[in-house]
């Protein structure tokens, strides 16, 4: 059975006071929680200050991007030994904002999985069609690309505890969530991808449904045999909405 994983990708928002808010009305909201694990990734300068308001709490600390190179000189560069060395756990990479904005490639992408894992972190792989590529019905030709630039680079096995995320592009920030049959199929598209190449591992990695999940659409989403969880970017934001979408996956997964 796969252990659902709820992240709040705070993007480009925050401060030290929302922040400290934020983290008190989830510690407040999943106290006991077990059934699911929970993540969330705030802007990098505000890590290692989350990390000390997660003290005790069995909330997990995410990042949201990672550079491929461990250390040297790259002015503005963040590597993944100082992500490590302020509690971070689990990276987000390939999102596509940084696909679109940074002009990242599959290729890059790939290169930052194999970083993360060689560092013995968990690499959250954000993959997923825009509109245009979905109204042409490029969808699974765009997951499978996405998720083969992993494998070319650094061997299916890589995926051995790693996270991928199906976020749909058109469905990000738009309110407008893929519906839980469209995004079970493209789910069970993936996990049967990966078994193609190996059924243990397609069973145990977590594949993240997200794109507009809130407290009112994660219930239904879950229910669905192929979804293990949700990144969540607006929602997470506010305790009471994220706190809610966890206990959604923990009702959905028991
Ligand atoms: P929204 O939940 O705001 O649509 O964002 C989804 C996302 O991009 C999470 O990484």
């Amino acid at each position: 059975m796969r252990k659902p994983l709820v992240m709040g990708n705070w993007k480009l928002n925050g401060s030290k006071n929302m922040a400290k808010s934020l983290v008190a009305g989830l510690r407040n909201e999943l106290s006991n929680n077990t059934a699911c694990n929970v993540a969330i990734a705030p802007p990098v300068v505000y890590l290692d200050f989350v990390k000390h308001q997660l003290d005790g709490s069995n909330i997990i600390l995410g990042a949201q991007d990672v550079g491929v190179n461990l250390s040297g000189a790259y002015t503005g560069e963040i590597s993944i030994e100082m992500l490590k060395d302020v509690g971070v756990t689990h990276v987000i990479i390939g999102h596509s904002e940084r696909r679109t904005y940074h002009k990242e490639s599959d290729e890059f992408v790939a290169k930052k999985f194999g970083v993360i894992k060689e560092a013995g972190l968990v690499p959250v792989l954000c993959i997923g069609e825009t509109e245009a590529e979905n109204e042409a019905g490029q969808t699974q030709a765009i997951c499978a690309r996405q998720i083969d630039a992993v494998i070319k680079a650094l061997g299916i096995q890589a995926f051995n505890g790693a996270v991928i995320a199906y976020e749909p592009v058109w469905a990000i920030g738009t309110g407008k969530s893929a519906t839980p049959a469209q995004a079970q199929a493209v789910h069970k598209f993936i996990r049967d991808h990966i078994a193609k190449q190996d059924e243990k591992v397609a069973q145990q990695v977590i594949i993240q449904y997200g794109g507009s999940v809130n407290d009112k659409n994660a219930a239904e989403l879950f229910t669905q045999p192929d979804i293990d969880g949700a990144l969540v970017g607006g929602a997470s934001l506010k305790a009471d909405a994220f706190a809610a979408i966890v206990k959604a996956a923990e009702q959905a997964k028991k």
